[in-house]
């Protein structure tokens, strides 16, 4: 019976860290308070309830957001009908433990239970707690309220796959987000469909392991062909992927599929055969370097976005090499790049650790080599003309940004531009995080 809260207009305050998926998890979860009377504010100080949407997947994840608890304190105390909720992969991993170390925490929700948010927020109103850490059998997604007709900007995040069957020793997401779940083809283009009524021309679908993905007789590919029909929808793009998932039908899409956009995020790791073993990847270095090989086959001028990790157990100077030496065979246009941090519960946080100042040493050094590969592969779109989706309006008056094929960003000066056309676009300056061009 929750009718009386439903009028009240009520705010709702949502930080997210982490992950893309959580932010397309909290957008969902927004949506699914907005069925109990929540609108969302960008002040936590207004806020009738706080959640923090939390990410677990590197270091100190659980002391970051017991700090952040503390600093609510004072919120609450001046405020104590304000509800306080965490959700995400902390969640999941410290369950009942975060109501234990802050009794002011009124509800906890883990990734795969943000369907039963609007129970729980009926039963925090009456002043219960609500705690709910389960991996249910149904679709979460499908039991959330569908997604609001309002008008939206033109990209979005759709998750179509969560979890992760591939257990790399280093990795919390087999434990926190679950066995790998793939949601039924069919609701995913429903879901497209009312994004693009509501003004997207952009999807990024989104799963932990997404070339994975299961949901339909041909995989990715099969959805990514059945989006290619979606009319008013331009551009199809997908993260994360795994290199063994990486089948021929996908290879393929990437050389025929118009809407799918050339670029992609395909982490590696390691260049060393010795730490791919150690951390489970369950593939070498020659078979990612032939398989990018053949992607690049299949659509020439792709940009390769990879992942990285500096001193993973038992990697030695000669193993970070390597590492080094793949890159530089490689070439990345995008890359993110981490010390290895321990996490509980994973294979190798038990193993012996490689000092923490030789792996700062190594990430810079890295760091420093993708940062040249980087500016190099941006400052040769000077005199390319790229198609830019334009998402917002400049800083400056007259100038409006946008993304390319190839994910960087663009400005441009435009007259006759509106949010969410698509602009062939001269480039004609590289800076530091973006692009200028001239439409032309
Ligand atoms: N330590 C460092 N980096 C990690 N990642 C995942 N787990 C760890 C860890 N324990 C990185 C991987 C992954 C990205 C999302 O985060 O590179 O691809
Ligand atoms: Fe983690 Fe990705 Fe490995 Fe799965 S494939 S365990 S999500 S790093």
């Amino acid at each position: 019976m929750s009718a009386p809260n439903k009028s009240n207009n009520k705010k709702l305050f949502i930080k997210t860290y982490g992950c893309q998926m959580n932010v397309y998890d909290s957008e969902r979860m927004a949506e699914s308070l907005g069925g109990q009377g929540y609108e969302t504010t960008q002040t936590p100080e207004d806020a009738d309830m706080i959640l923090l949407n939390t990410c677990h997947i590197r270091e100190k994840a659980a002391e970051k957001i017991y700090s952040e608890l503390g600093r609510l304190k004072g919120l609450k105390a001046e405020k104590p009908d304000l509800k306080i909720g965490v959700a995400g992969c902390v969640a999941q991993a410290e369950g009942a433990e975060i109501m234990k170390r802050q009794p002011m925490v009124d509800l906890v929700v883990g990734p795969q239970s943000y369907h039963r948010l609007p129970a729980m927020e009926e039963a925090v109103t009456k002043g219960e707690k609500a705690l709910d850490t389960d991996f249910p059998e149904d679709d979460k997604f499908e039991t959330l309220k569908s997604r609001p007709k309002a008008k939206r900007g033109p990209t979005a995040f759709l998750t179509v796959q969560e979890g992760c069957d591939k257990f790399c020793a280093f990795c919390v997401v087999p434990y926190t987000r679950g066995a790998e779940v793939s949601r039924p083809s069919e609701r995913i283009i429903r879901e497209a469909q009312e994004l693009v009524e509501a003004g997207v021309r952009e999807i990024t679908l989104l799963g932990q392991n997404v070339n994975a993905y299961h949901g339909h007789d041909g995989g990715l590919a099969g959805l990514i062909w059945d989006l290619d029909k979606v009319d008013g929808l331009e551009r199809i793009r997908f993260t994360t992927s795994h290199p063994n998932d990486m089948d021929d039908a996908l290879i393929e899409a990437h050389g025929t599929c118009d809407k799918l956009m050339p670029y992609l995020h395909l982490p590696v790791q390691s260049g060393s055969d010795k730490i791919l073993k150690a951390m489970n990847r369950k593939h070498t270095r020659d078979e990612y370097i032939k398989l990018i090989e053949r992607i690049r086959g299949a659509r020439p001028d792709l940009l390769l976005s990879g992942d990285f990790i500096v001193g993973f157990p038992g990697e030695t100077e000669a193993d970070f090499e390597d590492t080094m030496d793949l890159v530089r065979t490689v070439g990345y246009g995008q890359a993110y790049s981490f010390k290895y941090s321990t996490r509980p519960g994973t294979p190798a946080a038990e193993r012996a650790q490689v000092d923490e100042d030789v792996k700062l040493d190594r990430l810079h050094r890295l760091q420093a080599l993708l940062g040249e590969q980087q500016r190099d592969i941006q400052d040769s779109m000077i005199g390319r003309k790229v198609k830019v989706l334009f998402e917002k309006h400049g800083r400056e008056a007259g100038q409006m940004i946008g993304k390319s094929e190839y994910l960087h960003a663009v400005f441009a000066e435009v007259s006759d531009v509106s949010i969410g056309d698509i602009r062939d676009v001269l480039i004609v300056k590289s800076e530091r995080n973006s692009l200028g061009g001239e439409i032309c």
